[in-house]
């Protein structure tokens, strides 16, 4: 449908459908709701015209007809509103097992790096078929990632991740555009979605790559000196964060939190905020010391030490423990030495 008619995108993920039907069904409410204040209004203007010994009567009110058009229009609102609500909530949510994608913005352009570790520079590769999920952050300015062939547009904003899904159905090139206005080039902030299918997209991928992300972030973590303190095997003076993903963490005034991308995030730029129960606050900030594309590395290390409570805690070793806790020094809450 609309196939030729340009102001219509191609349709090209599982959510597009959806999202046109809503729009289409707004364009009819509102062009019937148009068609019907012209009629009235050419209707009443000809019928209660100025007519010469005619005086104009004035009419106070009516209960019915002002009860039908409060209610009517409700309906027709909530309808809008639920629709709207269940559309908004599908494309928001993410499938479980999602392929990961995370995306960087800069002025002016998109980096991309694959869980699997491709990175591409406003390219994008994914597969016909399959769930792909995006963990965007932005090194600058706000930007926003925009795709108007899978009806998928999220604002990427500096100094925390959102994330957007998407289910590509047809394999071809799609325009990828930056939604939102970042600077003199922002208009040059353009790329492409390329879905291909999956033996290709097999054949793409096998093409060279880094290593997988989480393992860049396991060597960082190693680096870093975060291995001296968040041990494997629970005796560190930071929790040890095998099985930590996805799962609830309790802070030290009680609260609880759930820890996704965005709770790793913080926890390394700005750990006193998230102080973890039973842990002395010792842990310094890594703001400035680690770039957007390290801390994306990080994020999927500590995401790849397992999501479940089954994961057998102690598989992955502590990488060079003889590294000093140089990150730790200086620090005056720095009490208790362990090792
Ligand atoms: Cu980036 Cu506009």
């Amino acid at each position: 449908m609309f196939n030729n008619f340009p102001l219509w995108p191609e349709q090209a993920s599982t959510m597009a459908g959806n999202v046109d039907a809503l729009y289409i069904f707004l364009i009819i409410v509102s062009g019937l709701m148009t068609l019907l204040i012209f009629v009235c209004l050419v209707f009443f203007a000809a019928r209660f015209r100025h007519r010469q010994g005619v005086l104009a009567e004035q009419i106070e009110g009516s209960m019915p007809l002002e009860l039908t058009w409060s209610i009517i229009p409700m309906f027709v609102f909530l309808v809008i509103f639920f629709w709207g609500a269940i559309v908004f909530f599908k494309e928001r949510t993410p499938p479980r097992d999602a392929a990961e994608i995370y995306v960087v913005a800069k002025q002016w352009m998109w980096k991309l790096e694959h869980a699997e570790g491709q990175r591409e520079i406003n390219e994008l590769h994914v597969p016909v078929g399959r769930d792909v999920k995006l963990i965007m952050t932005s090194q600058d300015v706000i930007h926003s990632f925009y795709v108007p062939a899978f009806r998928l547009k999220q604002d990427v904003l500096p100094g925390r991740y959102t994330t957007l899904w998407f289910r590509a159905t047809k394999a071809g090139t799609y325009h990828l555009f930056c939604a939102e206005y970042c600077g003199t080039q922002h208009s040059g902030m353009v790329g492409s979605v390329v879905v291909m299918e999956p033996a290709q997209y097999e054949a793409w991928m096998n093409g060279g790559t880094t290593g997988p992300l989480s393992a860049t972030g396991e060597q960082l973590f190693a680096q870093l000196g975060c291995s001296t303190c968040h041990k494997a095997d629970g005796q560190g003076r930071g929790p040890n964060l095998h099985g930590v993903f996805g799962h609830p963490v309790v802070m030290e005034d009680g609260r609880s939190v759930v820890a996704d991308e965005n709770y790793i995030r913080e926890c390394i730029l700005d750990p006193g905020s998230k102080h973890v129960r039973g842990y002395a606050p010792i842990m310094p900030t890594f703001q400035g010391l680690v770039s957007e594309d390290q801390l994306n590395a990080l994020v999927a290390y500590v995401k790849s030490l397992g999501s479940d409570k089954g994961d057998a805690p102690g598989k992955v070793s502590a990488a060079a423990p003889q590294l000093q806790n140089n990150q730790a020094q200086g620090n005056p809450e720095q009490g208790s030495q362990v090792n």
